[in-house]
């Protein structure tokens, strides 16, 4: 079996789902169910003897040490993580605790169980790091896009605390030897996302009729990847790549924000048309402080050596998304209802409008 830290949250939730569907192998799933995570996401698996469920931290070494001891996986993947930017901005400590310390924790427990197993078990160990291309800072237009030799040059505390983890991970691979992965992905979107994140806020702002906020001019550049693609990278990773490796995934489908807005809203009006056109409700407010201009991937490794492509194409799997989140809209209640969500979205916006 493997064990799958965060697999509650959004990108965690759909590589669990997937991994249960197509490798058919148990799953552990160790979660701390912040803010962020959703056990309904992984309703569909309520029943089924592949998945156990543990809550706690990742940053709690002797409950990491028993699930190893206990479970004894062939792999660890970790997607536990904080990974709103905008909540890094006005509260970084959980980002520490989390990404860096949470982390640690993992890889010296790791360390500790790897150590200790022999022969066949050993060989076949491996220590997944689900990682981000913020990691890397911002681009102008003109920059080529960032690849796997491109230096680190983290610009927010969120990307600063997944540079850090990132650094440890290598830093285990070089040091003990142990037999690490780390995957950079870019921007994710589909099914199960917090709606604190661009398009699933879009989305569920505009059936509300509520405003949709875009931050400054709208121009900046981020390239989106339809998340069951990103967890096919990632389990094309996992099973072919050779240890102490990076693989960039990215979509290469460049967009700026003005751009996702106006697909969303075209989309809606077809879906479900309103009395005027969605695009009536953008609204653009005060930018994010140090507002990553561009990202963008280039993902030639990863579709050379391990013959990873992307499925979906922006426009496919946008629509996709979009549809999923109309025919869940029950998915969307619970959480709009939440009075945590509402107090962030409240105090962010209200200030951000300001
Ligand atoms: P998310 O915020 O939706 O989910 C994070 C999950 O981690 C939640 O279930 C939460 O409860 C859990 N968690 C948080 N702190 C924990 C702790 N201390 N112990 C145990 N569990 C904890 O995040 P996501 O968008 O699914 O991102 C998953 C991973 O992928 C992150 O590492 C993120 O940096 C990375 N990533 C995200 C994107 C993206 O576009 N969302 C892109 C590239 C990489
Ligand atoms: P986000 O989904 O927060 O991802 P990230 O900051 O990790 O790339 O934001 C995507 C882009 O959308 C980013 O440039 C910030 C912008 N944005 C808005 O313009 N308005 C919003 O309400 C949000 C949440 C994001």
């Amino acid at each position: 079996m493997i064990l799958v830290t965060g697999g509650c949250g959004f990108i965690g939730a759909n590589f669990v789902l997937d991994w249960i569907n197509i490798v058919k192998e148990p799953v552990i799933v160790l979660d701390k169910l912040t803010y962020a995570g959703n056990i309904n996401n992984l309703d569909s698996l309520r029943h089924s003897p592949e998945l156990i469920f543990i809550k706690g931290d990742i940053n709690d070494p002797p409950l990491v040490e028993s699930i190893l001891t206990q479970h004894r996986p062939r792999a660890m993947l970790n997607f536990a993580a904080e990974s709103h930017v905008d909540r890094s901005i006005r509260k970084p400590d959980d980002f520490i605790h989390t990404n860096i310390n949470g982390t640690f924790c993992l890889l010296e427990n790791a360390r500790q169980y790897w150590q200790h197993l022999s022969g066949n078990e050993k060989e076949a160990f491996r220590f997944l790091q689900v990682s981000t291309d913020e990691v890397y800072g911002s681009l102008t237009a003109q920059d080529p896009a960032f690849s796997e030799t491109t230096p680190y040059h983290p610009k927010n505390p969120y990307s600063a605390s997944k540079a850090a983890a990132d650094h440890l991970v290598s830093a285990f691979h070089h040091t003990y030897g142990m037999p690490t992965l780390i995957t950079n992905c870019s921007n994710n979107y589909g099914p199960y996302q917090f709606p604190e994140k661009l398009i699933p806020l879009l989305i569920l702002n505009a059936l509300q009729n509520k405003p949709l906020f875009i931050y400054g001019d709208g121009l900046q550049i981020r390239d989106w990847l339809y998340v069951k693609d990103h967890c096919e990278g990632i389990r094309k990773v996992l099973a072919d790549s050779p240890i102490g490796e990076t693989f960039n995934i990215g979509g290469n489908f460049e967009k700026t924000n003005l751009e996702v807005v106006h697909t969303v809203c075209n989309i809606l009006d077809q879906l479900k048309p309103a009395k005027h056109s969605y695009k009536t409700l953008i609204t653009h407010i005060e930018d994010r402080p140090g507002h990553d201009r561009r990202y963008a991937i280039d993902s030639k490794k990863i579709q050379t050596k391990l013959n990873w492509q992307p499925t979906e194409t922006f426009e496919s799997g946008i629509r996709k998304t979009i549809q999923w989140y109309l025919d869940n809209l029950a998915w969307f209640d619970t959480l709009k209802n939440n009075n945590h969500y509402q107090n962030w979205i409240n105090s962010h916006y209200k200030e951000s409008a300001t």
